[in-house]
C-alpha cells in the first residue's frame, strides 16, 4: 500500500512500536532461539506456527503465511484500515501526526477507490431497502420462498433491484456520483442508441442482490439472482478497480469474525453460504462465479488449518472438487471433501435432511475421495479394469499416511482380487517413479497433480541472499543488482540498498499473497554473527552465479547446432570461458 505518510516518519512509529511488545498484548509469545512464537491469531492452531521476529520488527505465520509488519498487524487483528491503525498506534507511541505528503497520483486512485466503495455501500444500502419496500416484494417473497429467514437476509445484507431501468443510477448520480464512476463501479452501463446519444441503465435489475463484502467490511461487488427463469441465472460484477473476483471470497467478511475456527467450508453458491449459515453452520464461504483459484486458497488458509470442499453432488461439482482438490494441495493446504448424496447442493441438502444430517455427512479425505471417483469411473467386473483400477489406485495410496494407506489397501485388495503383499509393491513402483521418492507417481495425472517444489535451489539461495542484505551485515560491493533474477526479489534489494527498513517492504505489496512472500523473504536470517552470515552469502552468491552460467553454457551448447558458421568462433569462447569458470567455482 502506498501510504501518504512520510516514509521516515513510518520508520519512527515503528521503531516506537516495538512488534514483540505490540503482539504480546493479544499472543502469549515465548522466546525460541532469536525469534518469539505463539499461536497464530488468525487461523486457529494448536502449535505455535506464529513467529515475531524482533530484529527485522516483522510477524510471520508458517501456518497460514499472514505476515507483515506492527502497523499491517493492527489492521488485521483490529480490522482497521491502514491510516487507522498509524493513528492507534501514534497515539499509543505519543507520537502526532504529520503534515501528509501530498502524492498526487497516489491521493487521485485513493479518492478514486473510496468514491467506487462508497457507490458500492449505498447502493448495498439501497437494494437492501428496496427489499422491504413495493419495489422489492417479488424479491423478498423470492427469499422467503427459498427459506431465508428476516435475520439471515439481514446478516447477509440481501437485498433487491427494481424492475425499473435507472432507479439505483438516478439515486447515485443524485447523491453526487458521476456517470464515469458508476459505470466503473459496475453499477451502471452506458449504451449508444442508434441515434447516437447516449443512455444508461441500471446493471442489476429485478434481482434478488447478494452483496460480495470484503474482510474490512466493504462492499466490493454485487451478485444478483434472477427471480424468473432468466439468464444469467446470476449476474455478477466484473473485475473493477475495487473487485478481483478471482481473489476474495463470498462472506469473507463474517469468515474473518469467526475466529479460531477449525475449517472452513468452500460450497459453490451464495445461495448455499446463506443457506447453511442460516442452519447454524459456521465459516462457510463461497467463490464468485468461478473455479478456485490459488489465491483464494491461500486466503482461506489464513481463516483454518483444514478447507472442506462441499460442492454440489452434480457432476460439474465433482469435477470441480478434484480441481479444487489439486489447487489446495498446490498451496500446502490441508482439505477434506463434503460429498453431497443424490446430486444435491448444500442449500438442498440441509433443507432436506436439517442440521443434524449434516453434521452426519462424513468429511472424507482427498484420497478416499479420489478412489471413489476412480472406481465409479472403471468397469471392476472384468479383469481389464480390475487391473487398471489396482494401478490407478495404488499411485492414490501411495500418497497417503500409513495409518489411512491401510484402510485404503484392504478395500482395493477387496475390490479387485490382488494380494496386499502384490499392492504394496505396486505402489512403491509407484512411489520409486518419482525423485525424492516420497511422492506418488501421478497415475493417472490429472487425478492428483503433486504440488510442485516451491521454489529451485536457486530462487531459494536468492531469498536467503535477500535476507541476510536485510540484516545489515553484509558489505553492499559483495553484491550486485545482477544476482537477483527473481524481479520481486530485485525490487526488494534496491529498496533496501536505498536505505529502507525490512519491517517497511512489505506494504509495499500490491496484495496479500506478495505481502506474505515478501515478508518470509525479509525475516531475519537464523546464522549468527556477522562472519557467519557473510560465509552464507558467498555460498549463495556462488550457487547463484554458478546457476547463471550454467544456464548460458546450455543456451550456447543449443545456439551452437544452428548457429552460422561465422558466430562460431565466438560462441566457442564464450563457452570455453564459461567452462573454466565453472571449473573454479566447483
Ligand atoms: P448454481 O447454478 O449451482 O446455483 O451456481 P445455486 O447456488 O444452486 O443457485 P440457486 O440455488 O439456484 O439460487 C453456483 C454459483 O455459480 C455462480 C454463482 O456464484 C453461483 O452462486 N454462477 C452460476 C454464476 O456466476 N452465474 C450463473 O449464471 C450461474
Ligand atoms: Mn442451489
Amino acid at each position: 500500500m502506498a501510504s501518504r505518510y512520510p516514509a521516515s516518519w513510518l520508520d519512527e512509529l515503528r521503531s516506537r512500536s516495538d512488534i514483540v511488545q505490540i503482539v504480546s498484548g493479544y499472543v502469549a509469545l515465548t522466546k525460541k532461539g532469536r525469534n518469539y512464537w505463539g499461536l497464530c491469531p488468525f487461523h486457529g492452531e494448536k502449535t505455535a506456527s506464529f513467529s515475531v521476529d524482533g530484529e527485522h520488527q516483522l510477524y510471520y505465520c508458517f501456518g497460514c503465511k499472514a505476515g507483515g509488519d506492527v502497523i499491517h498487524f493492527i489492521m488485521d487483528m483490529e480490522r482497521l484500515s491502514f491510516p487507522e491503525a498509524v493513528e492507534q498506534l501514534a497515539d499509543r507511541a505519543h507520537m502526532t501526526l504529520p503534515e501528509m505528503e501530498k502524492d498526487e497520483d497516489y491521493e487521485r486512485r485513493r479518492t478514486q477507490r473510496e468514491r467506487l466503495l462508497n457507490a458500492n455501500r449505498e447502493a448495498a444500502r439501497f437494494y437492501h431497502e428496496t427489499l422491504f419496500t413495493p419495489a422489492g416484494e417479488a424479491a423478498l417473497a423470492y427469499l422467503r420462498r427459498r427459506g431465508l429467514s428476516d435475520g439471515v437476509i439481514r446478516k447477509f445484507g440481501l437485498g433487491a433491484s427494481p424492475d425499473s431501468w435507472s432507479s439505483l443510477s438516478d439515486r447515485l448520480l443524485e447523491k453526487g456520483w458521476k456517470l464515469d464512476e458508476l459505470v466503473l463501479a459496475g453499477l451502471t452501463v452506458k449504451k449508444k442508441n442508434e441515434d447516437g446519444r447516449e443512455r444508461y441503465f441500471d446493471m442489476f435489475r429485478n434481482r434478488a442482490m447478494f452483496p460480495i463484502i470484503n474482510t474490512h467490511g466493504n462492499v466490493i461487488a454485487f451478485g444478483g439472482r434472477t427471480l424468473e427463469k432468466r439468464e444469467p441465472k446470476y449476474l455478477n460484477t466484473s473485475d473493477t478497480p475495487v473487485f478481483n473476483k478471482r481473489q476474495g471470497v463470498y462472506a469473507a467478511n463474517l469468515l474473518r469474525q469467526q475466529r479460531h475456527l477449525e475449517r472452513v467450508i468452500l460450497v459453490e453458491g451464495y445461495m448455499d453460504v446463506v443457506s447453511l449459515t442460516q442452519y447454524g453452520v459456521e465459516g462457510v464461504c463461497a467463490t464468485l462465479g468461478t473455479a478456485l483459484t490459488n489465491e483464494q486458497a491461500r486466503l482461506l488458509h489464513r481463516f483454518a488449518p483444514q478447507v472442506y470442499l462441499g460442492y454440489d453432488g452434480d457432476s460439474a461439482g465433482q469435477h470441480a472438487i478434484l480441481r479444487g482438490l489439486e489447487i489446495l494441495e498446490q498451496e500446502g493446504v490441508p482439505a477434506r471433501v463434503l460429498d453431497f448424496p443424490d446430486g444435491l447442493d448444500p442449500d438442498e441438502f440441509i433443507r432436506r435432511d436439517g442440521i443434524e444430517g449434516f453434521r452426519k455427512l462424513p468429511a472424507i479425505s482427498p484420497a478416499a475421495y479420489r478412489l471413489r471417483r476412480l472406481k465409479e469411473q472403471l468397469d471392476l467386473s472384468g479383469q481389464d479394469g480390475k487391473l487398471s483400477y489396482a494401478r490407478a489406485a495404488s499411485g492414490i495410496i501411495a500418497a497417503v499416511d500409513p495409518v489411512e494407506r491401510e484402510v485404503h489397501l484392504k478395500d482395493l485388495s477387496l475390490a479387485t482380487g490382488f494380494t496386499r503383499e502384490t499392492l504394496l509393491e505396486q505402489m512403491n513402483l509407484s512411489a520409486a517413479r518419482q525423485p525424492g521418492g516420497k511422492a506418488p507417481a501421478a497415475q493417472p495425472a490429472r487425478l492428483h497433480a503433486v504440488p510442485a517444489e516451491p521454489g529451485s535451489d536457486d530462487l531459494k539461495a536468492q531469498e536467503l541472499l535477500l535476507s541476510l542484505f536485510a540484516s545489515g551485515q553484509i558489505p553492499k560491493e559483495m553484491i550486485d543488482e545482477k544476482d537477483f533474477e527473481d524481479d520481486e526479489l530485485k525490487s526488494l534489494y534496491r529498496e533496501l540498498l536505498a536505505g529502507a527498513s525490512p519491517a517497511s517492504l512489505p506494504d509495499l505489496a500490491p496484495d496479500d499473497a506478495t505481502r506474505s512472500r515478501f515478508t518470509r523473504v525479509l525475516l531475519s536470517p537464523s546464522a549468527g554473527d556477522t562472519d557467519q552470515m557473510i560465509t552464507m552469502a558467498n555460498d549463495c552468491l556462488n550457487r547463484i552465479r554458478k546457476t547463471r552460467l550454467e544456464k548460458r553454457f546450455e543456451e550456447l551448447s543449443r545456439m551452437l547446432d544452428t548457429a552460422p558458421d561465422d558466430t562460431l568462433p565466438a560462441l566457442l569462447k564464450e563457452a570455453q570461458e564459461i567452462s573454466d569458470k565453472l571449473k573454479k567455482l566447483k
